[in-house]
């Protein structure tokens, strides 16, 4: 976990309902015990959008506006529409003229039309946090976690700054877009990572990321398999049982087949990319940040057979 505090940003992409916000949230907790000067966001369309991340932080919603969330974290709602707003105060170098231009009904229409306004809007604040200065000119936001929305737009955000810079080679936008990029497709100073279940369908969609974060150039870090079942059963017990089970459709075969499942799912993701793999176990419901924070202290990826890196 070292080399995720040590990035300036990290985006946590997946499916719904796979891990990402707990994970967020427990990460923060973690690089701010380290002493890190951490800022953990999520990307919203509505402000009174309830948030499971913020949940974490003790709160219903993220801030519209950075604020600490506990000791050494603070949060921000990544909002297209506050963005867009900051994106047009820095182009028309004026906040009156910007904020006439995005109350403007029909220039507003206009704008979202487009194919990436509301990415750019994400885009543009997140690149006021990565260059705020802090205290001595290290940031004041060292290390930015972003709990990313679902996968298409995970791509909009990583794809924008080439999409755009073909239509917009030159100019005011071109430059943030640059300055941007410098931050995102640079490995040492950004990662994704991708959260995924040991499941079929799961496995086969976080293929299908991975090849788009590559297209897009985004650097991604690893991967975080998470819910691993435990299997109760030996080798041996799970022979017998096997049988059994076949004869007759009973209670319980489902979890019986869920731990089968993972194997097979854990095998064909370790075989199917090369990049580090960590397993976190199903972890039940009580506590489950504090638990989470546990898992992920010191953790290590998935050792492979054949010494295969
Ligand atoms: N390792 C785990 N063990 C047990 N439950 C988990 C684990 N990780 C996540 N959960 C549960 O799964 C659900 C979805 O988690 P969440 O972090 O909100 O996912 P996402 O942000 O990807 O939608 C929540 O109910 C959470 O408590
Ligand atoms: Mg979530």
């Amino acid at each position: 976990m070292k080399r995720l505090f040590d990035k300036r940003v990290v985006l946590f992409t997946g499916k719904g309902g796979v891990g990402r916000s707990t994970i967020t949230a427990a990460l923060a907790k973690a690089a701010a015990k380290e002493g890190k000067r951490v800022l953990v966001t999520e990307v919203g369309d509505d402000p009174n959008d309830y948030s499971p991340l913020a949940r974490h932080f003790g709160r219903d919603r993220l801030p519209l506006g950075v604020e600490e969330l506990a000791p050494g974290i603070r949060g921000v709602m990544l909002l297209a529409r506050s963005g867009q707003e900051a994106f047009m105060r820095s182009v028309l170098r004026s906040a009156t003229l910007a904020r006439a231009a995005i109350g403007n009904d029909a220039i507003r229409r206009l704008l979202s039309a487009g194919p990436s306004f509301r990415e750019m809007g994400v885009f543009f604040q997140l690149l006021t946090y990565l260059r705020e200065p802090g205290k001595g000119g290290a940031p004041e936001y060292e290390l930015i976690l972003i709990d990313m929305p679902a996968t298409g737009h995970t791509l909009s955000l990583t794809g924008l700054p080439q999409v755009l810079l073909n239509l917009l080679p030159r100019g005011p936008i071109a430059d943030a877009l640059r300055e941007g990029q410098t931050y995102l497709n640079d490995p040492a100073k950004a990662a994704a990572y991708v959260v995924v279940l040991p499941e079929t369908l799961p496995v086969t969609e976080c293929f299908e990321l991975l090849h788009g974060l590559e297209r897009t150039r985004m650097n991604v870090g690893g991967i975080f398999l998470n819910r691993v079942p435990q299997d109760p059963f030996t080798e041996e017990e799970r022979a017998a049982l096997e049988g059994l089970l076949k004869r007759t459709p009973a209670l319980g075969n489902n979890g019986f087949q869920r731990a089968v499942v993972a194997k097979r799912e854990r095998a064909r993701l370790l075989a199917g990319t090369p990049l580090p793999v960590f397993q976190i176990p199903d972890l039940g419901d009580q506590g489950l940040l504090e638990a989470m924070g546990r898992a992920l202290d010191g953790i290590r990826p998935i050792e492979r057979q054949g010494g295969a890196a």
